[in-house]
């Protein structure tokens, strides 16, 4: 993710120079392909440029879960993927691109992309009829009653205990665990990780969707796992910490 972040800043700093050099033979404004990095408006290439290094070409995933993933984005409302683009997620690879946040990106540029991963990707109505969980928790979990519901649902692929199995990798471990929100844990809960072929809350066990509360528990008990020194710091209230 780092060799990502230096690659970004190189590839800025070459767009700037090549501006500089047109400045500097005293034909400004004669070149029209060069478009300085923060007038871009062209969604792909935005998106080519600032995402797509961690969450995947055309949103099809990567390190980063995949964000052309409808049921993701029938979840998600535009806030959230607003904020979290412009904001960034503390304490993870996530970074902040709104110039506020210390980003490069100017707020139009954050709209053009918050708004073209909706209409692009989205499918309005994918989720009717289906009494989708919530994005945000709406009460405090029980890491006891989620260790229960991951036995249950999760299991037959992490393991028991969450250490890996064959059909899943380890989800309890702290180097996993400290690089990861409380959010992003109960959005891939919620949405999975299709492309990876992680079932969303419906598929864990076969017509036997996860309920809100199951949700929920689960995402308390993968927090309780996580060492004390080792969270981080945007952790929210809603998952009581050990
Ligand atoms: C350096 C890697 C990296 C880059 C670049 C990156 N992301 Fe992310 N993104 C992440 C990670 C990791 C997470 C999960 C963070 C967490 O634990 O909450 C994430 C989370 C998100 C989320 C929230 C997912 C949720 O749970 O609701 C959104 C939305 C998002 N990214 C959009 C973008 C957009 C848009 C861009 C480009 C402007 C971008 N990201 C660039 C790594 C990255
Ligand atoms: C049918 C198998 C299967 C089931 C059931 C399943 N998962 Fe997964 N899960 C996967 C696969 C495959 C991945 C992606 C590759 C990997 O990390 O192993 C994944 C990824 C994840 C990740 C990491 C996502 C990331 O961004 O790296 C978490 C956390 C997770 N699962 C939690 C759960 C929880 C909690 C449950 C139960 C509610 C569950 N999974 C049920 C197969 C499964």
């Amino acid at each position: 993710m780092n060799s990502f972040g230096h690659l970004y800043v190189l590839t800025v700093a070459g767009a700037l120079l090549l501006t500089g050099c047109n400045l500097a033979h005293g034909k400004p404004g004669q070149d029209s392909e060069t478009v300085a990095p923060n007038e871009i408006t062209d969604f792909a290439t935005l998106y080519a440029q600032n995402c797509a290094g961690c969450h995947g070409p055309e949103g099809r995933g990567g390190a980063a879960m995949a964000l052309a993933d409808p049921v993701y984005l029938a979840i998600a409302d535009d806030d959230a993927v607003q904020k979290a683009t412009a904001g960034g997620i503390r304490g993870t690879a996530m970074p902040g691109f709104a110039q506020s946040a210390g980003g490069m990106l100017t707020d139009k540029q954050i709209d053009v992309i918050a708004n073209g991963i909706r209409s692009r990707w989205g499918k309005p109505g994918i989720l009717e009829g289906s009494n989708p969980p919530s994005y945000f928790a709406k009460s405090v979990g029980s890491a006891a009653q989620g260790a229960l519901v991951f036995k249950t649902y999760c299991g037959s692929c992490h393991g028991p205990d969450g250490r890996g199995g064959t059909r899943g990798s380890a989800v309890t471990n702290d180097v996993f665990l400290t690089l990861v929100s409380d959010q992003s844990l109960r959005t891939v809960v919620i949405t999975g990780r299709p492309e990876l072929g992680a079932p969303d809350w419906r598929g864990n066990v076969p017509g036997k969707p996860m309920s809100e509360q199951e949700i929920t528990d689960v995402v308390a008990w993968l927090v309780s796992q996580r060492a004390a020194d080792a969270r981080p710091t945007n952790s929210t209230s809603n998952y009581a910490q050990r």
